[in-house]
């Protein structure tokens, strides 16, 4: 496996497979890999002949109180890891490789980003745009791979793609989650040994929902609420949304109707950690 560290080798790179006939296949993260993210390098793997992996946690996308200092980071272990399952490049930029300073543009996709995580993290979509653009030039992808887990920002940069008319194709892996359900995230080694327990809850409440679903209800403030009611009994939970919306306008749907493509999207934190999880149906 090859560690690149400059955009300009990284294009060179790129532009010598292109040229040589080989696809390219690129899979976003902010390191501290796990299970969900090799389970992205694995359909990357499928389906392009070489495999790039950026490592880069991109200040763009923190908010000014949020926790870009003290956000987990462990190089060796992330090198062996994306070795272990077949990756060609390792694209590690540092900070002032990708924001050397003087930058005017972003890259910001409109209304799909002011709602949902977009209200709570006001501007974390155009860091992610962003950055996600700038990957796109530096690595010249054929393909690239995001997950389920961060399912606004997968409707985000499927939009961005199309409306900027990218030549790229974009797979959305399913979110692998734990044992016991909790969906895999690099944040949730934030969480006490009583917040990791009580997480459990953003799974156990999409299945009630789904429940409720099979067993009729279309009402979805009900559904809502029985969520709602679930997770707070966790004292150290705290909603931050629960939202039901058309998976592709994220407009909330106050009925669930037959063939409506749903979105069950929900933020809560446990103490200072924000945990996010969703589940896509139709009925
Ligand atoms: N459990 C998961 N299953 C599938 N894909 C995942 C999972 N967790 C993250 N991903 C995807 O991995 C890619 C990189 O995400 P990132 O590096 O931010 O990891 P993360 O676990 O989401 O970390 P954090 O929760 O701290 O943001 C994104 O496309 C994200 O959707
Ligand atoms: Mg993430």
């Amino acid at each position: 496996m090859r560690i690149i560290t400059t955009i300009l080798e990284m294009q060179k790179v790129a532009d010598d497979l292109r040229q040589s006939g080989k696809s390219i296949g690129v899979v976003p993260t902010m390191g501290y890999l796990h299970e969900g993210h090799i389970s992205l390098i694995r359909i990357a793997r499928e389906h392009s002949d070489a495999v790039i992996v950026t490592l880069f946690v991109n200040p763009m996308q923190f908010g000014p109180t949020e926790d870009y200092k003290k956000y987990p980071r462990d190089f060796e272990r992330d090198k062996k890891l994306t070795e272990t399952v077949g990756t060609d490049i390792l694209f590690v930029p540092s900070k002032e490789e990708m924001y050397p300073g003087g930058n005017l543009t972003v890259v910001d996709v409109e209304k799909i980003t002011n709602v949902l995580e977009g209200n709570f993290r006001p501007t974390h979509f155009r860091g992610v745009t962003t950055v996600v653009v700038k990957l796109f030039n530096i690595t010249k992808p054929h393909i690239v791979v995001f997950g389920q887990k961060d399912a606004q920002q997968a409707i985000v940069v499927q939009k961005l793609v199309k409306d900027l008319d990218f030549d790229i194709k974009i797979f959305i892996g399913p979110t692998v989650r734990e044992p016991d359900g909790l969906a895999m995230s690099s944040r949730n080694v934030y969480l006490s040994s009583t917040e990791r327990k009580d997480s459990t809850v953003l799974y156990q409440s999409i299945r009630l929902a789904q429940q409720l679903i099979n067993d009729g209800e279309r009402n979805s403030s009900i559904i809502i609420s029985e969520m709602s009611k679930l997770i707070t009994s966790k004292p150290s939970a705290k909603i931050d949304y629960i939202s039901i919306t058309d998976a592709s306008s994220l407009e909330d749907l106050a009925v669930l109707r037959p063939n409506d493509s749903i979105l069950i999207l929900l933020a809560v934190r446990f103490g200072t950690t924000r945990l996010i999880d969703n589940i896509l149906l139709t009925i």
